[in-house]
């Protein structure tokens, strides 16, 4: 199905890499999502039966793999915090093994990219046979994923080409928070969230940080040109970020990165941390930022190089960047942006071949 892409979605462009377009079409793709998913009055706008399924389920279940799965953790968050619904989110292929039991109506939401995924689409043959409603997040209209579930809810974000998944990301989380707010609207909560103005502001703030590549290019040369490994911290909405850190940067360059939540490295991994171990950390919530700096010195004191990338308002002297402010929740769409550059400039270095990552596939087809 071919009807959303034109010839300059398919073309590098001036681009060295398709990710690295990828990464800078992110500005795009959310005014893109904003005017998709608003009506003439700039009210939030989704199909009417989706919102009935939401409204009538008791749970929510997400199951994705990969990229769509961390963005699956922050989708939670807005679904929980916002519209107070339940939410567990579950990698797919271990679904079908450790299926939870479910609540009497739960309602399956399904987040995939390319819409083809085979983990993915097994639970939803499996779900489908037991009866239960399901939506689909994906960026491909008449996809397997779309086509066999009751419902989809579409990107916008224009072809995804890159093996690492950028630009499907952030849009993955920027439509689960419209619906958790349509869905919180739908229930009469105030959720004291404007949400389209929010997005406007993460739109600059993603163009400022994409306007500061070369910073970008700077940490990654600093802290990750001559390292075997690395370690993601974050907590709260930044423990899912620092997943999807990681993620990204072993998935191109081959440096063994882990995300780990703040508090939990101390229970372990922090043997690993050597003179010089690159730990980037992510300080971006309020209510946390004393304990992850917190975090910060301990891996420090054994030799850690850290690079703490913080909000605006949040800010310390010793913070390698500073991310523009935006809405505490929304702060996934930001800090990710300087993740992603981060990771392309450090896979850049090392030579490798960031649209095509060794023994890596745009889409899994297979079990
Ligand atoms: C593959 C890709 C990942 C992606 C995952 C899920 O492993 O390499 O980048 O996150 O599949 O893909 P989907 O299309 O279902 O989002």
């Amino acid at each position: 199905y071919t009807a959303e892409i034109d010839a300059d979605d398919i073309e590098k462009g001036t681009y060295a890499h398709f990710m690295l377009k990828e990464i800078n079409e992110q500005p795009a793709v959310m005014r893109k999502i904003i005017q998709n998913y608003q009506d003439d009055e700039g009210q939030l706008k989704i199909d009417r039966n989706i919102s009935e399924a939401v409204k009538e389920a008791d749970r929510v279940y997400i199951i994705a793999c990969g990229t769509s799965y961390h963005a699956g953790l922050v989708g939670k968050e807005y679904l929980e915090k916002w519209a107070q619904i339940p939410t567990e989110v579950h990698v797919a292929s271990e679904f079908s093994y450790n299926m939870p039991l479910l609540s009497e109506k739960p309602l399956f939401i399904f987040i995939s990219q390319s819409g083809e995924t085979a983990d993915s689409r097994a639970v939803l043959v499996n779900i489908k046979e037991k009866g239960y409603k399901s939506l689909t997040i994906t960026n491909v209209q008449g996809s397997t994923l779309s086509r066999e579930a009751n419902f989809t809810m579409l990107l916008h974000a224009g072809p995804e080409i890159a093996v690492a998944s950028t630009k499907a990301y952030t849009a993955q989380i920027a439509v689960l928070s419209i619906l958790a707010q349509v869905a919180a609207r739908d229930n009469n909560i105030d959720t004291n969230v404007d949400l389209m103005p929010e997005l406007a502001k993460v739109t600059t703030a993603m163009s400022a940080i994409i306007d500061d590549a070369d910073r970008m290019e700077e940490i990654a040369r600093e802290y990750l040109s001559e390292t075997r490994n690395a370690f993601f911290i974050g907590r709260s909405m930044d423990y899912h970020v620092s997943l999807e850190g990681s993620l990204k940067l072993k998935e191109i360059s081959y440096i063994q990165a882990e995300g780990f939540a703040g508090g939990e490295l101390k229970h372990g991994t922090i043997a690993l941390i050597e003179e010089g171990t690159p730990v980037l950390a992510l300080a971006t919530q309020e209510n946390v930022n004393l304990s992850i700096r917190g975090n910060v010195q301990e891996v420090e004191a054994r030799g850690a190089k850290a690079c703490i990338i913080s909000s605006e308002g949040l800010e310390k002297e010793e913070d390698t960047y500073v991310l523009p402010h935006v809405h505490e929740l929304l702060t996934p769409l930001v800090s990710v942006v300087a993740y992603q550059l981060i990771s392309y400039y450090a896979a850049l270095h090392r030579d490798c071949d960031v649209d095509k990552p060794r023994n890596l596939a745009k889409s899994v087809t297979v079990e």
